[in-house]
């Protein structure tokens, strides 16, 4: 019994992490950089769309207000963490050093879980884009390769998805810095192109458009809080870079609270802009902001804004698969999953094996799920991670006192106790299918613990 629960020592940890491989390079701007890379994608560019036409409304700007919320409160835990225990592996580590193995396991298993399917869901989204994009120079792939099967548009594979995937996959094997620069320019572009269609869109809100304001009632604010949650997922896998990150006691916080309030302001704007634009019954498609800006003629800035969905979106799929990389890494480093996941290329000094294996399993998911079923599952992944890691900072505030961050968490027990509350709250309102779903994951993995991961965890040694 004693065992599921044993803890990694974070000094051990520590330790261990300056002889490893992975070099500190990332700094400050890196870093946020890398968060709202992370974090504004699909989310903002299609799930918004679809969240306004079938569960919000206008209103969709209260769910987002809500789901952010959740995700500022969950943040400063993730803040507190990052700074106190500043090792690769986010939740998953914080919960090895607090609440013990098995947990850190589940954890674990669970964020896999989480950004393998991001990956695939966020690649479905570029897709959407990608067709929106070429469309207008008049190329339209034939329906069967653009599209899962079930979205009622006679799809059989997303293609388009597929290989985006595969090609993230291939730059981030080669290494950290160069994906760093190609990010970096990338999430420039998507900022620009989200503020460009804020300042043309305002000039064509008609108010009438936001009445009624709440069609669906509170409860619809809620669902879609419960869905556009995934715009706000991605910030987290900053917390998994904090072994790159130089002096990350100051860093990871600053990275983990600015991203969230830039993304925050961001969507409030485009949501408010977007459902003003045109009536909100009309925005349920694959390309939303696109759709609208070419309602009120303004087809130049619809195919600029493409584009820039294009390059954007690209960035939250390098940074997810980063971040599962990162993860399965750190379990496997602990013997928690088999060796290969944490060999690192001589050459490339990445794991490189890993990297692919993650990309291939997202790409083949990608090309045959739907967005909708996808994103959630993720939700689920994420609200369950987010309520273990509130529930962990009142462990480690109890029972480590001696574990300071240069970031605390204000008003514990206070805050994440409503921070826990709130994602159970969300995760409550997601469909039942997504429930059995995240169980049967739960059950395999807890079976994979017992076969495999407690005989060969290095707490052994
Ligand atoms: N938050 C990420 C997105 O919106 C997953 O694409």
């Amino acid at each position: 019994m004693s065992q599921l629960f044993r803890r990694k020592s974070v000094n051990v940890m520590i330790s261990q992490s300056q002889n490893k491989t992975l070099s500190r390079s990332m700094g400050i701007m890196d870093l946020i950089f890398l968060g709202v890379g992370c974090v504004i994608g699909t989310g903002i560019f299609v799930v918004t769309g679809v969240v306004a036409a079938e569960s919000a409304g206008p209103a969709i700007i209260l769910s987002f207000v809500l789901a952010g919320i959740a995700c500022a409160l969950a943040a400063f835990c993730y803040a507190e963490f990052s700074s106190a225990v500043p090792l690769s592996g986010s939740v998953y580590t914080y919960t090895y050093a607090t609440l013990g193995e098995l947990f850190a396991f589940l954890i674990g298993w669970d964020l896999m879980m989480e950004y393998v399917l991001a990956i695939a869901a966020v690649a479905t989204g570029w897709s959407a884009y990608f067709q929106s994009l070429i469309a207008g120079f008049n190329i339209n792939l034939p329906a069967s390769i653009t599209s899962a099967p079930g979205t009622g548009k006679g799809g059989l594979v997303d293609l388009p998805a597929m290989l985006i995937i595969l090609a993230i996959t291939a730059l981030v094997s080669k290494g950290v810095k160069e994906s760093i620069k190609f990010n970096n320019i990338m999430v420039f572009v998507k900022l620009a192109v989200i503020i460009l269609f804020i300042i043309v869109g305002v000039w064509y809100v008609k108010p009438d458009n936001w009445t009624p304001f709440m069609p669906f009632g509170f409860n619809g604010v809620i669902t879609g809080a419960a869905t556009v949650f995934f715009a706000y997922i991605g910030f987290d896998v900053i917390a998994t870079a904090s072994e790159e990150v130089k002096n990350p006691g100051k860093t990871m916080p600053i990275g983990i609270i600015g991203s969230l309030a830039i993304c925050t302001v961001l969507y409030i704007a485009v949501s408010a802009v977007l459902t003003g634009m045109i009536p909100f019954t009309q925005l349920g498609v694959g390309a939303p902001v696109s759709l609208a800006l070419e309602s009120v003629g303004q087809d130049a800035i619809a195919g600029i804004i493409s584009i820039g969905a294009v390059m954007g979106i690209t960035t939250v799929i390098l940074a997810l698969i980063y971040a599962q990389v990162r993860l399965s890494y750190a379990m496997s480093r602990d013997g928690l999953l088999p060796k290969m996941l944490s060999s690192v290329n001589n050459k490339t000094k990445t794991p490189f094996k890993n990297t692919w294996l993650t990309g291939i399993i997202a790409a083949c998911i990608a090309g045959f799920v739907n967005l909708s079923t996808l994103a959630h599952l993720v939700n689920m992944g994420t609200l369950a991670a987010f309520t273990l890691i509130s529930i962990a900072i009142i462990v480690l505030r109890k029972k480590f006192p001696e574990l300071k961050g240069s970031f605390r968490v204000p008003f514990v027990p206070v805050l994440p106790i409503i921070s826990a509350l709130l994602c159970i709250g969300l995760a409550i309102s997601l469909p039942g299918i997504t429930w059995i779903a995240f169980v049967i994951w739960l059950a395999v993995g807890t079976v994979i613990y017992f076969v495999f991961s407690r005989k060969n965890s290095k707490l052994n040694n």
